[in-house]
This record gives structure tokens, C-alpha cells and sequence, in this order.
């Protein structure tokens, strides 16, 4: 039986992307919408309307977490595709933005064609994947798919120190528990690769097998401050000196371990030029694809950071706030998506995420797996993050080839 082909259509979805684009533009082409800010409400309320134009239902979580849902022949399980529709500060408009935009244009292609689903599908835009503003990263998948404690999740602050469910409310997107996504058939997140791989390779569509693993510490240096003319080096306890050498020892372990670590936010205070510093604040973020040597660089980075404290005589506190291990998508999704986009004739490879998905937290919930689209420059959490529309198209057709497939299915995926 000659298989059904569906495609999408480019240009209404790059339509809705330059229009979410419009929401906290920044210069340079990009987009600044932090989780629960003015811009993500305003981004939200459009994106409510968008999904209403498209026939689906509409429904809010416990954590703000949208679904649309478009109903199928039977109330059976519900094929879910989604992202997330918030930005770094510095975002580009991509970031999830396509994830979240190719599936509501996996929707508007299927009541194109008038085809009725087996099976419902149901559309998600994931609250705070980012954890540029409430960190840790993936508050509302986390939230929803019960790997994170509900009021660990609502008592997130921001650096202005208001509280997650304070700002949920504010934005007038705090539902309910029963509206969360369950019982999900499978879960499919179209993203940017964010990384060079597809594009040295000349691949239009990763096939993603899993995401590797994460951890993040917050690390504080106490030394003294003093004045910066007239106390001798060698009487300091500089905090800021101890910190430079700590983080040059994090990379030199990364490079040792071959795990990717960052140093990406650092306070300090007093922070004045002629004061010595005494306190620093900094982030450590580390991840392998290895959880053996993920543990093997906290290790070495723990046991470096003690004994430069020591060294420079100022004291340390070093907090983990976050630790996933390794994700392995499920085998047979996976397998449809190289097949779909084979028979798409589009150039494929296998690859593994180096970002943090959402798709890591639902996978715990039901089978799971994503589509990745090449990064131009393999650039992303950048005002110049860049896919090319012959990609984004290839990607989108894949996602709705493969989703109508899953929604066709009868039984259960194992
Ligand atoms: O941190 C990450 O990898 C994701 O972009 N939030
Ligand atoms: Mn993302
Ligand atoms: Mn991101």
C-alpha cells in the first residue's frame, strides 16, 4: 500500500515564527522572553489564539505547561509533540520556538488534508525549559512528569528573589493537575541540534538517541575585603583570585575528563575597584554523555575547589543543585524517525543531544524521542542562532510524517 506522504506549509510556518519573533526582539535578530515574564505572557496569549484558529481544545497545568489537544476516531492515548516557547536573555529564535510552531503546523497540515486521527494528539508548550531565570532548566516537564517535588518547583526564585508560583500566577497560567499531560502514547520534540555536528556532516535530520547527562553546582568563595591600596598581596584573602584559579582548573578537568564544563554566571562583591573582593558566586555546569565520568569530573572539580581554598586561605561552599543522568530514547521511535525520513529522502544520521530537551523529563512518562535540524555554524543560546527554511522544512515534515504514522497506530509501542 503506497504510503501516504503529507507535507507542511513553509511559509505559514515561518509566518508564525517571525511573528513569535516579534515578542521580546532583541538587536541582532533575536529574542529575549524569560519563563513568566510580560514577554512570555504576551507570546502565550497569542500562541492560546493560534492553537483556538486551529480547532484545538486548550488546556493549562499545574506548572503552566499549554496543551491543545485535536481529538482522533478513539479516546485512545495521545500522540504528544511540543517544546517550549521560553528564551535565554540572549535567545535565538529557534530555541525551542520550532519545536513548539512546527506542531502546531503538524496540526493545520492534517485538518489541511481533512484526515481524522486514530488517536488524539495533543500539542505542549513546556513552561521554563530554559532556567535562564528559574533555575534549574526544565521546571514544567520536570514538574508535570513528577521527576520534581511540586513545591521544590513553585519555591524557585529569581535573581529578584520572587517565587516560581508568585510570577505562574501573575501571568494568569496557573491550572490545574488534572489538565497535565498522561497516559501519553509517545512523545515526539522537533529542536535545533544547537551544535556543529549536522552541518559538518552535511545531514538535514538527526534521528536524536538520547541526551547526555547533566549536572549543575553553585559555588561560593568567602575571603575579606580590604582596601585595595595598602594591603600587602601577600596579607589577602581575595575571594576573586581564588575563584580565577578554581575556573581554570574546571576547564582544564573538562579537558581532561572530556566532559563539557562552564562557568556561565558569577556575582562578586563588593564589586567596587578599589576593594578586595569577598565573596564570589559562581555556576559550574558539567555534562558527559558518560554517567560514570559525569561523577569522575564533580569529583575532580569538588576535590580541586577544596584544595584551592585551602591554598588561598578564603572557604568554600559548594551546593549541587542539579543532576540528571544520561537519557536513552526509546529504540523503536527512533528507528521511525530515520525511516520516515528516509523515505522523505532526506540525508539522516544518528546523533546524541548535548542540550538539555524537555523530551528528557517525558521520556520518564512514556516512549519517547526528538528530531534535530542543523544549526547554522552549530551556533544557539546566540541572538545569531540560524536554521535554514529548507531545513526547517525537512524537519517539519518529518515531525508530521512520523507523528501521523504514531497516531494511526493501534497498539501500545513497547
Ligand atoms: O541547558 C540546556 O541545555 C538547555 O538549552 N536548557
Ligand atoms: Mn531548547
Ligand atoms: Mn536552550
Amino acid at each position: 500500500m503506497e504510503k501516504t506522504r503529507l507535507s507542511v506549509n513553509l511559509e505559514r510556518l515561518k509566518k508564525y515564527i517571525d511573528a513569535s519573533a516579534n515578542i521580546g526582539t532583541i538587536p541582532g535578530n533575536g529574542v529575549s522572553r524569560l519563563a513568566l515574564s510580560k514577554e512570555d505572557k504576551e507570546m502565550r496569549l497569542i500562541f492560546e489564539d493560534w492553537m483556538k484558529e486551529a480547532g484545538l481544545k486548550v488546556r493549562v497545568d499545574d506548572f503552566g505547561n499549554m496543551i491543545g489537544r485535536r481529538e482522533g476516531k478513539e479516546n485512545k492515548s495521545p500522540v504528544v509533540l511540543g517544546s517550549h516557547l521560553d528564551t535565554q536573555p540572549n535567545g535565538g529564535r529557534y530555541d525551542g520556538i520550532l519545536g513548539v510552531l512546527s506542531a502546531l503546523e503538524v496540526v493545520n497540515s492534517l485538518n489541511d488534508s481533512n484526515i481524522e486521527t486514530l488517536r488524539p494528539i495533543e500539542i505542549v508548550n513546556f513552561t521554563n525549559e530554559e532556567g535562564a531565570r528559574f533555575e534549574p532548566p526544565m521546571l514544567g516537564s520536570g514538574g508535570t512528569s513528577e521527576c520534581l517535588d511540586k513545591q521544590y518547583v513553585y519555591n524557585q526564585k529569581d535573581t529578584e528573589g520572587r517565587r516560581f508560583e508568585e510570577e505562574l500566577e501573575e501571568i494568569g497560567y496557573k491550572g490545574i493537575p488534572a489538565n497535565r499531560i498522561k497516559n501519553i502514547f509517545s512523545f515526539i520534540e522537533l529542536h535545533i541540534e544547537q551544535g556543529p555536528i549536522l552541518e559538518s556532516e552535511g545531514k538535514s535530520i538527526g534521528a536524536v538517541n538520547g541526551i547526555q547527562g547533566m549536572a549543575w553546582l553553585e559555588v561560593k568563595v568567602t575571603g575579606e575585603s580590604d582596601h585595595a591600596g595598602t594591603t600587602p598581596i601577600n596579607h589577602r584573602r581575595d575571594a576573586l583570585v581564588a575563584t580565577s584559579k578554581m575556573i581554570v582548573g574546571i576547564e582544564e578537568i573538562g579537558r581532561k575528563t572530556n566532559a563539557k564544563t562552564t562557568v556561565g554566571r558569577l556575582t562578586m562583591r563588593p564589586n567596587v575597584a578599589n576593594c578586595i573582593p569577598e565573596e564570589v558566586i559562581f555556576s559550574v555546569d558539567i555534562r558527559h554523555d558518560s554517567n560514570t565520568k559525569k561523577v569522575e569530573s564533580i569529583r575532580m572539580i569538588t576535590e580541586l575547589l577544596n584544595k584551592l581554598a585551602v591554598e588561598q586561605n578564603v572557604s568554600i561552599n559548594i551546593e549541587p543543585l542539579w543532576d540528571i543522568d544520561a537519557t536513552i530514547f526509546n529504540p523503536y521511535l527512533v528507528d521511525l524517525i530515520k525511516n520516515t525520513a528516509e523515505e522523505l529522502e532526506y540525508e539522516v544520521m544518528d546523533i546524541i543531544s548535548g542540550a538539555g530537551h524537555d523530551a528528557k523529563y517525558i521520556n520518564s512518562i512514556g516512549p519517547t524521542a526528538m528530531i534535530f535540524v542543523p544549526s547554522v555554524n552549530g551556533k544557539s543560546h546566540h541572538e545569531s542562532e540560524l536554521t535554514h527554511d529548507k531545513d526547517i522544512e525537512k524537519g517539519a515534515n518529518t515531525l508530521l510524517n512520523t507523528v501521523y504514522q504514531l497516531s494511526m497506530m493501534e497498539n501500545e509501542i513497547i
